[in-house]
């Protein structure tokens, strides 16, 4: 077949443009290949002691502590706000330091103790600081309550330890546990219905201090 020369040339380019699209897509498709490979889930076990019992799990390395609590050991009491360390609605007791779940890998709990809302007490027999929500109607709508509740235990013994708080007067005496003190210390954990009050009356009954 005969091509005039200026076709002939055009064909020749698309050609070589087809050639060096061609060579694109496959070291492009390589690429994508190597970057799944890369972004496929590492998968590694934990064994933690939750709520008293020991509890052995296989699970993607970026799982948070509350994600394997919640989607994992299907133990919901314990809730998901912000996920990003700023509503406290994720507080659980680890070897009985309060922390924010949605901010620590599971992975990082090895052999460690977890206590959840659901460890603290059961409906029949309440733990104190439960018994003292209920009382004083810590809570609307109940969504922080769970974090509430374990941050405050947390707090507490904070408090039994003699670790000062941002507003402890003397920080080389005992924190003396005052509501500025609860408040304080309770500051990390939102409450949206603004139960505060009744919270702080809580807590200071169960401190044992005079509201
Ligand atoms: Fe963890 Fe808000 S969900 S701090
Ligand atoms: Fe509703 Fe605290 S009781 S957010």
């Amino acid at each position: 077949m005969h091509f005039p020369s200026d076709l002939a040339a055009t064909r020749r380019d698309v050609l070589i443009a087809t050639a060096a699209a061609v060579a694109t897509t496959s070291s492009s498709s390589q690429l994508a290949a190597q970057a799944s490979n890369d972004l496929a889930p590492v998968i590694s076990h934990v064994s933690f002691e939750v709520n008293g019992t020991r509890r052995e799990l296989s699970l993607d390395a970026r799982t948070t502590l509350l994600d394997a609590l919640r989607e994992h050991l299907h133990l919901t009491g314990t809730k998901k706000g912000c996920d990003h360390g700023q509503c406290g609605a994720c507080t659980v007791l680890v070897d009985g330091r309060r922390i924010n779940s949605c901010l620590s890998l599971a992975v990082m709990h090895e052999g460690d103790t977890v206590t959840t809302i659901e460890g603290l007490g059961t409906p029949e027999n309440l733990h104190p600081m439960q018994a003292a929500f209920v009382k004083h109607d810590g809570y609307q709508c109940g969504y922080c309550t769970p974090g509430q509740i374990c941050s405050a235990v947390g707090a507490l013994e904070e408090i039994k330890a003699g670790i000062p708080s941002h507003v402890s007067v003397d920080l080389n005496a005992a924190p003396e546990g005052t509501q500025a003190e609860i408040r304080e210390r309770m500051s990390g954990n939102i409450c949206r219905c603004g139960a505060y009050p009744n919270i702080v009356d809580a807590i200071t009954e169960v401190s044992g201090r005079k509201a």
